[in-house]
């Protein structure tokens, strides 16, 4: 037996100072400045603006991260740097961590009032029970809260809009669409598609925008409302993506019913997140991104594939199964 090492214990424990460079370097748009073309530390210094006390041991703390790489006195984004974090691409996932670096990175310095009380600890602190509703009183986070949103999504997206049988069906609404990249994927790969972006009114100008950049307005559609108040848009297919891990278990069935209500016989209900897995062991992401939603909301929580199932099941859906999408992300499918 080898002796135990530190070095998981430290790794874990400092992990913030990676994460906060790697933070910084997306707000700087660093990513997307390489992606123009690579450059020495002079010219990357003064176009971002960098100290140079701090110019070298940042780039090269990035190198170290395998998030950039050093040849011949140049830096280069990597491969996977430079299609996800160069900010003119399509494939660019850098909103999730614009709103990790704005929001989510000082919010989690109150994890441990939040593990005791059970409190969330973001806007909300000022004492509104709805995290909706103090994020979307600020345009500005709004906008930004949506596209991260997006940012999380698009990857599994793809997949959803790949995977599913969609010759089936014809119609599909995606409820809490945010900026509707769900919707979009679906549309994009399936021409056959008719598809609805249920969400809050506030939303609207967002969605619309984002579906008219890809051509699709004739073809997808928003539909204004909220789930607490209004029945959800009759379609073939039901989908929620990160939805009900927002909300307390009385509103998850609320909204599993909802769903069900929405759907003709023989109609699917896709559910999808970065689920837990069925041990709880092993989807770090998926756990973290539970203790996340004791942060962001008021009852909110992650959970299994078979908890979805159970819940599909009390609703009346006569089938269900999950499926993996790829990285941390899996989904439920009920069929009613
Ligand atoms: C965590 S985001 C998920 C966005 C998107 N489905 C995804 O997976 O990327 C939750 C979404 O639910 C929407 N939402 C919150 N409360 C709502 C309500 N009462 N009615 C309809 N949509 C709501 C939010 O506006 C937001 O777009």
């Amino acid at each position: 037996m080898s002796e135990p090492q530190p070095d998981q214990i430290l790794q874990v424990g400092l992990g913030f100072m990676s994460s906060k460079t790697l933070l910084s370097a997306v707000e700087m748009e660093l990513f997307t400045e390489l992606a123009r073309q690579p450059q020495d530390l002079e010219s990357l210094r003064g176009r971002l603006g960098l100290h140079p006390r701090s110019a070298r041991d940042f780039l090269d703390a990035l190198v170290a991260l395998k998030l950039l790489e050093r040849r011949d006195g140049k830096y280069y984004n990597t491969p996977s740097t430079d299609l996800f974090l160069d900010k003119r691409k399509n494939s660019y996932i850098g909103g999730i961590l614009a709103m990790a670096n704005n929001r989510l990175y000082p919010f989690w310095g109150h994890l441990t009032t939040a593990l005791r009380t059970g409190l969330p600890q973001n806007e909300t602190r000022d004492g509104n029970p709805n995290p909706f509703t103090a994020l979307y009183a600020d345009p500005a986070r709004l906008k930004e809260f949506l596209q991260a949103m997006t940012g999380i999504s698009h990857t599994a997206n793809i997949t959803i809009a790949r995977k599913f049988p969609w010759s089936n069906y014809r119609t599909a609404v995606d409820v809490g669409t945010a900026q509707g990249d769900l919707i979009t994927q679906v549309a994009l790969a399936n021409p056959h598609i008719a598809g609805t972006g249920f969400d809050l009114p506030e939303v609207g100008p967002v969605f619309e925008d984002y579906v008219n950049s890809q051509g699709l307005s004739q073809r997808v559609k928003f539909s204004p409302g909220s789930f607490f108040d209004d029945p959800l848009p009759k379609a073939d297919v039901v989908m929620m993506g990160h939805i009900l891990h927002d909300w307390d278990l009385s509103t998850k069935r609320m909204l599993i019913r909802k769903a069900w209500d929405a759907l003709p016989g023989g109609g699917s209900f896709i559910v999808y997140e970065i689920m837990i897995d069925n041990d709880r062991s092993q989807n770090t992401l998926g756990l973290l991104s539970s203790l996340n939603m004791l942060i962001e909301t008021g009852g909110g929580f992650d959970y299994t594939a078979p908890d979805c199932e159970g819940w599909m099941k009390e609703a009346g859906f006569r089938e269900t199964r999950a499926e993996h999408l790829g990285g941390p992300d899996s989904m439920v499918i009920g069929i009613k």
